[in-house]
């Protein structure tokens, strides 16, 4: 798929010779799973061979070449770790332009570092949304100039997200979106949904689907069920999300646009998606780490940090998401990562925004709820957090193949810890997450040949 999204070049960056020692390297583009070591050199992938065969060809010994002035080597020792293709996360909330006081370009890049990503996609809902070139230019100015990561807009599917009137979408993908969402809500006014993609089609972005039915959803702060009743709170049904993930896959159908669901958290998407793929849909879907490790029996009632949406669902749908996952049906794992001030979400359930923050945490949480349990591969979850979300983008990321960008993610997946939202690197500190005990921690983060974060 070809794209003109202008990621970092690595041609003009003055980066030296990396050496990733001995990780279990995965690459889903080849299938390669074995324990390498990585080189990179230029800001490219320059060689992955045997521990220590570079250095035998050159004669030296593999202890020979300590991180030192001398080698001028960089040495990353992935001995233990996974050595992935950087991490690519589809739907992240920057906010900024306009409420730089939850999270900034800046902030959010280097969360996102921290987090193991190298490439994030910025959902359109900032203020102003991004609806216009102008917008679109400040962000990837600004990205360029502050964020560590790679950073690609996505542009609203219509102006201001007011569900009227579509943007202009030409020329915001020439100003550098690439895709389109109108995320925080559903376009409710079906034709001009489809007018929507139908746009989008031709210009050769995806559409990526917040799935929620706005009246059927009204008032709502949680999923709606036993839990919800218990305590007396308004609930969000699974039928809001499941009717309009319905009607994007027909109008997919109908359209032969690129459809994306963001975001899924019921049973009932699942099998919609499955089956959209089963005819043969051009049709792909996200879950996110939250929906697959929390249920609504973790919401007390008074903490707002168990509050996004979608919201957290039941046992059943856990399953069907960790199911989905397995199969193949979800494509990838994405964050949602949504800051908040502490001050907001202080409001309680009732009054808070939705939303959680998330890139700080994906990646602990995938690997002890899904490859620890045997539900992954390690080899899938460079898949699904790396391959498969540079396929939907069309961009000629997450793989590890030589000549390829130097975009590495190193994870040490033993590492036993304590969920520390003090740690973040995000502003938004509101996490359902804190304390939380979990294995899986990033390392490293290379873009394009230069390591932007190592623990
Ligand atoms: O929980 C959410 N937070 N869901 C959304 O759809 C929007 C997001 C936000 O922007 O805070
Ligand atoms: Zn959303
Ligand atoms: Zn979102």
């Amino acid at each position: 798929m070809e794209t003109n999204i202008d990621l970092h070049a690595s041609a003009d960056v003055n980066a030296g010779i990396i050496w990733i020692r001995a990780g279990r390297v995965l690459d889903p583009a080849t299938g390669l799973d074995g324990v390498r070591d990585l080189w990179i050199r230029e800001g490219k992938i320059e060689k992955i061979c045997m521990p220590g065969e570079m250095q035998e060809e050159q004669g030296k010994g593999v202890d020979n070449n300590p991180d030192s002035a001398e080698s001028g080597w960089h040495v990353i020792d992935a001995r233990g770790c996974y050595v992935m293709p950087g991490l690519i996360d589809l739907h992240v909330h920057l906010r900024d332009p306009g409420q730089e006081y939850k999270e900034d370009i800046e902030t959010g890049g280097r969360a996102a570092a921290r987090g193991g990503f190298t490439t994030i996609c910025c959902m359109a809902n900032t203020s102003p949304a991004v609806d216009s070139p102008e917008t679109v230019a400040y962000i990837r100015e600004k990205a360029a100039r502050v964020s560590p990561v790679q950073v690609i807009p996505v542009g609203a599917v219509t102006k201001g997200l007011a569900g009227r009137e579509l943007t202009d979408m030409a020329a915001l993908k020439a100003a550098g979106i690439g895709a389109v969402s109108e995320d925080g809500k559903s376009v409710m006014d079906a034709s001009l949904c489809k007018k929507g993609m139908e746009l989008a089609k031709d210009l050769g972005l995806v559409t990526l689907a917040h799935c929620e039915h706005k009246k059927m959803q009204a008032g709502g702060v949680m999923n709606e069920g036993e839990v919800s009743r218990r305590l007396g709170l308004p609930g969000f049904c699974s039928g809001a999300e499941d009717i309009i993930a319905a009607r994007d896959i027909l109008l997919a159908e109908e359209t032969g646009a690129r459809l994306h669901l963001c975001h899924c958290s019921t049973a009932g998407s699942v099998e919609l998606l499955r089956a959209a793929k089963k005819a043969g849909l051009l049709v792909t879907g996200e879950a996110c780490p939250h929906h697959f490790t929390l249920t609504d029996e973790a919401v007390d009632g008074t903490d707002a940090n168990f509050k996004m949406a979608p919201p957290l669902r039941t046992a059943a749908d856990v399953e069907a998401i960790k199911r989905g996952l397995a199969d193949g049906t979800l494509d990838c794992i994405s964050t949602d990562h949504a800051p908040h001030a502490e001050f907001e979400k202080a409001k309680g359930m009732r009054e808070a925004p939705c939303g959680i923050v998330g890139l700080e945490t994906a990646v602990a949480l995938a690997i002890s709820e899904l490859v620890r349990p045997g539900l992954l591969t390690p080899l899938q979850l460079a898949e699904k957090m790396s391959f498969n979300p540079a396929r939907i983008l069309g961009i000629d990321r997450g793989t590890l193949e030589v000549g390829a960008q130097a975009d590495v993610t190193v994870i040490d997946p033993e590492a036993e810890y304590r969920i520390d939202k003090e740690t973040f690197a995000s502003k938004g500190r509101n996490t359902p997450f804190h304390g939380r005990r979990v294995h899986g921690r990033v390392r490293a983060t290379v873009v394009a040949g230069i390591p932007v974060f190592e623990a």
